[in-house]
């Protein structure tokens, strides 16, 4: 008789035959730096997650190295914002000078440097491109998110992660790297990104509201699942390394049809939305934080993802190493 009860008799048998696992090498800790000094100022909708400015982002990295965790995803919030969000690819601008501190820090200098490319946080419209007429441009936007990417991959960034969802910006970003000679920086591509509720929290965190209108131009119908996959396809054709899906709670479906259908290394975004939500939950003593954010990690692996962006990484990394 077939019982499938026998193979969970027990912890070291359930072990075993356990098919997934969450590995802390496979983490990404989004970090938010800020122009200033001496600030440390808490997201409200986020609890646990700050904005630093630059002479007290160590205060933060210490706690990323003690966790063990090797990445993270960096966010800047300029001190000014203009037309064309130059802030972005301002050789002194806030990522830049945040990726030249740490690579040159001999305490920071081994982590891999994710920058997020996009000129939602330094655009006044807080659009992710270049606005005409109440229309968000798309090919005159490409050569803007191209100089940004070669701007931090010469501050000291190891991977790009473009954001912005414009069509053909894979293909732009590559051509700029190789013709600087970062033939060997890859493109980490948000492809699967969708025009999301679950963002609400970040745009707080990273102030980059749209000033009007939605970003329903650009980012992806929560509705349409086959899409998902001719974005994937079209940015793997243009260049991309690494596919990023986002969200990724409500959005498992996409995880794994990518998973299927593409040979490439997929990234799943646990957003802001989604960490608000446990906090919120914990908080109010609805559920257990540790075991729900292992679960929704697992899950998410389980779905197809090969990495994780999520604000739960340092408690996660955590709890993984005293499960060990
Ligand atoms: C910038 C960007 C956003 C997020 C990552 N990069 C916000 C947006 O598109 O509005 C969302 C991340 C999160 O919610 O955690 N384009």
């Amino acid at each position: 008789m077939d019982r499938t009860r026998r193979l969970r008799m027990n912890a070291a048998l359930r072990d075993m035959v356990r098919e997934n696992h969450v590995r802390i090498d496979e983490l990404i800790y989004p970090v938010f730096v800020i122009e200033g000094e001496n600030i440390c100022l808490p997201v409200d909708s986020m609890p646990g997650i700050c904005q630093y400015s630059l002479d007290c982002l160590p205060r933060e990295m210490d706690r990323v190295v003690r966790a063990g965790i090797r990445s993270v995803l960096l966010f800047g919030i300029p001190s000014h914002k203009d037309e064309t969000g130059s802030g972005a690819w301002d050789d002194d601008g806030i990522v830049q000078k945040a990726l030249r501190f740490l690579k040159s820090d001999p305490r920071y200098a081994h982590l891999l440097l994710i920058a997020d490319v996009c000129l939602c946080e330094y655009t006044s419209h807080g659009h992710c491109g270049l606005v005409q007429d109440g229309v968000i441009l798309n090919d005159e936007t490409l050569p803007l998110l191209a100089k940004t990417a070669v701007s931090y991959a010469r501050a000291g960034a190891d991977l790009v992660a473009p954001s912005d969802m414009m069509d053909l910006r894979i293909q732009a970003i590559r051509q700029a790297l190789d013709a600087e000679g970062f033939l060997y920086t890859p493109i980490m591509a948000y492809s699967a990104k969708f025009s999301s509720s679950f963002y609400g929290p970040f745009r707080e965190a990273a102030h980059s509201a749209p000033g009007f209108g939605d970003r329903k131009t650009y980012q992806m119908d929560p509705a349409n699942g086959r899409e998902a996959l001719r974005e994937v396809e079209e940015d793997i054709r243009e260049g991309a390394d690494l596919i990023i899906a986002k969200p990724a709670m409500a959005y498992m479906d996409i995880i794994r049809d990518i998973s299927v259908h593409c040979n490439i290394p997929i990234v799943a975004y646990n957003v802001s939305g989604e960490y608000a939500m446990v906090k919120a939950a914990a908080a109010a003593g609805f559920i257990d934080e540790k075991k729900i954010v292992l679960e929704i990690l697992t899950g998410l692996k389980r779905a197809g993802a090969k990495m994780i962006i999520t604000y739960h990484a340092l408690d996660a990394a955590a709890w993984l190493s005293s499960l060990s």
